[in-house]
């Protein structure tokens, strides 16, 4: 798939911008806090529905403006779309398809699908446990959308069942008006069964991502760092002990593509109810301690993705430059796992050429020069291999010129 078109309203430094796309390589350089990163975060935003840089709407929309709109038009194989993103500050946001509006935003999730590398990716390697659980959600609802859904379900189940933790109190604390911790062991039961339910379900889905993931990831690694500089290793690590045969279940259905019915709806539907099993008696084991302290210390929350180069743990070992080969790694794996059998996401290079030598910059280029569609930004037009070729646009205070020469 490929934009034909990009349109902002007061979104970031941008009062008005209208941009016209095409499939191959468009470029926009510019000196830095132009407003390059702003444009291709709007595409990201469009995708995604969220920011790859802000946690919160508010920044997104323009000092003094109190609605952002984004326009994005796409044009696939099968068929064009238009999506259309209004961001309201202090009340919800709304999205229309074609023209027609979405009662639940989620629903435009899948229409335009990008992989977006940015200096933020160093956090995937460097960061928290949190980071690369987001990146391994984040790309399970670009496979496939109805994970938005489950993701959802979870993190209300989380907060609700948190929130009862907290009212039990600590441990022989002041009574106040706090439950008794009999009557919240009592809606504890049910929780639990609702947390190990959609637990299991995103987990499974976690896993199974995993397993697809880890080839693309180690030879994707190996064609960014050079030959005999890997390998590169990526595991799935439960917050809580699992069961054999559920583990067993989750390595044999490896190979299937995740959310897809070729995997077997009894052999998934296995695996998931043996870890919603699992997860349920680990809930079980630690409620005593979780009644003490009032957070939730089994499930899919507190996993880890776990990274190493050449048998080291990424975060805490690796060098710089590789923990940069490794950030993009996983997001040209991510690129290569939503392209097979189907059409490309857009690819976008948010200042990432700066941040690697020579070598690094020209095996990146050669990799992603075929992909349908390339925005590539950059402050200085030269850090860009001459591979990559194609349209220029110069962006300077909320304003794009087209460069006539090409790079
Ligand atoms: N909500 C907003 N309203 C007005 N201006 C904003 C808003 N959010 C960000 N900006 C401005 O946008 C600019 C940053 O733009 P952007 O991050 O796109 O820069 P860039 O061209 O990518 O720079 P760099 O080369 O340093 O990455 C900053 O000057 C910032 O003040
Ligand atoms: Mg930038």
């Amino acid at each position: 798939m490929h934009l034909t078109r990009l349109a902002l309203t007061d979104f970031r430094s941008y009062t008005d911008v209208d941009v016209p796309l095409k499939p191959g390589v468009t470029i926009f350089s510019g000196p830095n806090g132009e407003g390059k990163t702003n444009l291709v975060e709007a595409v990201g935003y469009a995708a995604t529905l969220a920011s790859h840089r802000a946690a919160q709407d508010a920044p997104l929309i323009r000092k003094g403006a109190d609605q952002a709109i984004i326009r994005a038009a796409i044009s696939t194989s099968a068929n064009d779309a238009l999506v259309e993103i209004e961001l309201n500050a202090g009340r919800a946001n709304r999205v229309r398809l074609n023209r027609t509006p979405l009662t639940r935003p989620r629903d435009v999730l899948g229409v335009l699908r990008t992989v977006l590398f940015a200096p933020e990716d160093l956090a995937l390697v460097k960061g928290d446990p949190g980071d690369r659980r987001r990146f391994l959600d984040d790309l399970l609802v670009a496979m496939a959308p109805r994970y938005a859904a489950v993701r959802a379900d979870y993190d209300r189940v989380l907060k609700q069942r948190t929130a009862l933790l907290k009212s039990a109190g600590p441990k022989g604390g002041p009574k106040g008006n706090r439950q008794s911790r009999e009557a919240v062991t009592a809606t504890l039961d049910v929780w639990d069964a609702h947390m190990a339910r959609t637990g299991a379900e995103l987990l499974v889905a976690r896993e199974h991502l995993v397993t697809a993931l880890r080839p693309h990831v180690e030879n994707a690694y190996t064609a960014v760092a050079g030959d005999g500089r890997g390998p590169a290793a990526i595991e799935y690590k439960r917050s809580f002990e699992s069961q054999p045969a559920d583990r067993a279940a989750t390595v044999a259905a490896g190979s299937a593509q995740t959310g897809s019915a070729e995997a077997g709806a009894t052999t998934h539907g296995e695996r998931v109810r043996a870890a919603e099993h699992a997860l349920r008696e680990a809930l079980l084991e630690v409620r005593a301690s979780e009644l003490d302290r009032g957070v939730c210390l089994a499930g899919p929350h507190r996993d880890e993705l776990e990274l190493s180069v050449r048998g080291l743990p990424a975060r805490g070992y690796a060098s710089h430059g590789e923990s940069w080969s490794l950030a993009l790694a996983l997001r040209l794996a991510s690129y290569d796992l939503l392209r097979a059998g189907r059409e490309d996401p857009v690819l976008i290079l948010d200042d990432v050429f700066a941040e690697l030598d020579a070598g690094r910059r020209d095996r990146l280029a050669a990799l992603v020069a075929q992909a349908e569609q390339v925005l590539v930004t950059a402050a200085v037009p030269e850090d860009i291999p001459s591979l990559l070729t194609g349209a220029h646009y110069r962006v300077a205070a909320g304003t794009l010129t087209e460069a006539p020469d090409a790079t």
